[in-house]
C-alpha cells in the first residue's frame, strides 16, 4: 500500500515537473522572439539613420576633407556590415567588403545639395555595388578625362576612380572581381567606369555584350592627328630619349608611307574599331563626343550626356569657367562656385612642333577613314 501511494506521488510530481518544463520552453520562445524583434528593428533604424548622415555629407573635394570623409564613410559601411550581418540580412557580403577598396575621394565629392536628390537618398535606400551601365570605351587623349570628371559631377553618377582595365586586362578575374572595383551605389545612380583602351581591343565589344547587352557607350573622338601628336607627347613624357615623332609615324624616312602599326596612329582609325562594335550594339546605345567641342563648350556636350543617360541637366554651364592659365576649361565643384578645379598637369600638355609637311601627309592619310567615320555616326566632326 505504502508503494502504491509512493507510485502514485511519483506519477504526480513528474507530471508536475513535465507542465513546469513546457511553461519554461514556453516562456524561453516567446521572450527570445520578441528581443529578436526588438534587435532587429533597433538595428534598422540604427543603419538608416548611418545610411542618411552619410549619404547627405556635403563634400568639397580638397585633400583634407576627402580624408576625413573616407575615414567616416568607411565607418558608417563597417556598422551597416555589422548591422547586416546581425540582422541575418544577406546584403552582408556586399557591405562588408574592405572599405580601403572604395573610392571615396570620386563619388562623394560630387554629391548634390540640391532637396531633390536629399530626398531620393533619405528613403531607406542602401548602398551596393553594381556592374556598370556606362562605359567610356575611348577614345584615348581625347578628352576621356574631362569627360568623366565633368559627368561624374551630376548627384546620379558615381564612378570608379581609375581605370579598372577589366575587359582587356583582367577579363579572367571574373565579373565579381569587377563588381567590387565599382563604387557604392543607391538606386536610381548610374555607376560608371572609363577605359579608353577598350575602344581598340578586339575582345572587348564581346565581353562587354556579354556583362549586359543594353551597356550605354560614351566616346570621346577629336581630330585623329592631334590624337596622335597627344599620344605621342604622352609616351615621350615617360621617355626621354624618344624619336622625333616625324620618324616614328612614317616608314623610311620620307613622308609617302605611313606606319600604320605605330599605336598613336593606328588608333586613329576609327572606323575601323567603331565597325567592330557595331557588330554587338545598336547605334543608338553609343554615343559620340567631340573631344574639341568638350574642350570649346563642354556644357553643350555634357548637355547631351546626360539626356543620353537620362538624367537631369544638372550640369550646366555654370560648372564650368575658363581658366586662363591651363588654357582649358576647369570645373566648380558645385552651383555655389566653390573649390574651383582644374584637371592635373598631364591633361592639357604643351605638344612639340611638328613639321607641318607630316602633319599634311597624315590629315590626307586619315581623310577617308574619317569620312568612314562620319558616315557611320552620322555625324561630321568637320576635322580638317
Ligand atoms: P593634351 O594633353 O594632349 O592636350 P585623355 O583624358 O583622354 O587622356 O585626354 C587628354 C586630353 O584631354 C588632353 O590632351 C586635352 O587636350 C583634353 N582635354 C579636354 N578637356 C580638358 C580640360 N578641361 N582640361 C585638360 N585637358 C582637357
Amino acid at each position: 500500500m505504502y508503494g502504491s501511494i509512493w507510485c502514485h506521488n511519483l506519477n504526480l510530481s513528474s507530471r508536475n515537473l513535465a507542465i513546469a518544463l513546457v511553461v519554461c520552453v514556453t516562456l524561453v520562445y516567446f521572450s527570445y522572439s520578441f528581443n529578436a524583434c526588438i534587435l532587429a528593428s533597433i538595428s534598422r533604424s540604427l543603419q538608416e539613420s548611418t545610411l542618411s548622415n552619410l549619404l547627405m555629407l556635403q563634400v568639397r573635394n580638397d585633400s583634407d576633407t576627402v580624408a576625413t570623409v573616407a575615414t567616416a564613410a568607411s565607418t558608417a559601411i563597417d556598422v551597416v556590415a555589422t548591422n547586416a550581418s546581425a540582422n541575418g540580412v544577406s546584403t552582408a557580403t556586399n557591405l562588408s567588403t574592405t572599405a580601403s577598396t572604395i573610392d571615396f575621394s570620386a563619388g562623394l565629392a560630387s554629391v548634390d545639395g540640391a532637396p531633390k536628390y536629399q530626398m531620393l537618398r533619405q528613403q531607406g535606400l542602401r548602398p551596393s555595388r553594381h556592374l556598370p551601365d556606362t562605359l567610356i570605351i575611348g577614345v584615348k587623349k581625347s578628352g576621356t578625362r574631362a569627360l568623366l570628371e565633368f559627368i561624374r559631377l551630376h548627384p546620379d553618377v558615381r564612378a570608379a576612380g581609375s581605370e579598372v582595365h577589366f575587359f582587356d586586362r583582367h577579363y579572367q578575374r571574373g565579373l565579381r572581381w569587377y563588381r567590387h572595383h565599382m563604387p557604392y551605389t543607391i538606386e536610381g545612380q548610374i555607376t560608371m567606369e572609363k577605359t579608353p583602351s577598350y575602344f581598340v581591343t578586339k575582345e572587348v565589344p564581346q565581353r562587354v555584350y556579354h556583362m549586359n547587352t543594353a551597356t550605354k557607350l560614351l566616346i570621346v573622338v577629336r581630330d585623329p592627328v592631334t590624337r596622335a601628336i597627344s599620344d605621342y607627347t604622352q609616351a615621350a613624357s615617360k621617355k626621354a630619349d624618344m624619336k622625333r615623332f616625324e620618324q616614328l609615324a612614317f616608314v623610311n624616312g620620307s613622308y609617302s608611307v605611313v606606319d600604320t602599326n605605330w599605336g598613336p596612329v593606328k588608333i586613329g582609325v576609327y572606323a575601323r574599331f567603331l565597325e567592330h562594335w557595331l557588330l554587338y550594339f545598336p547605334l543608338s546605345q553609343l554615343l559620340f563626343i567631340s573631344g574639341e567641342r568638350l574642350i570649346m563648350d563642354p556644357a553643350y556636350e555634357i548637355g547631351r550626356v546626360q539626356d543620353f543617360l537620362g538624367l537631369k541637366r544638372v550640369v550646366t554651364e555654370k560648372h564650368f569657367y575658363f581658366n586662363a592659365t591651363k588654357g582649358f576649361p576647369c570645373l566648380f565643384k558645385s552651383e555655389a562656385r566653390s573649390t574651383p578645379h582644374c584637371l592635373g598637369k598631364t591633361k592639357g600638355r604643351n605638344h612639340p612642333h611638328i613639321d607641318t609637311n607630316a602633319i599634311d601627309r597624315l590629315r590626307e592619310f586619315y581623310r577617308p577613314f574619317n569620312n568612314k567615320f562620319y558616315q557611320l555616326t552620322g555625324i561630321n566632326f568637320a576635322w580638317p
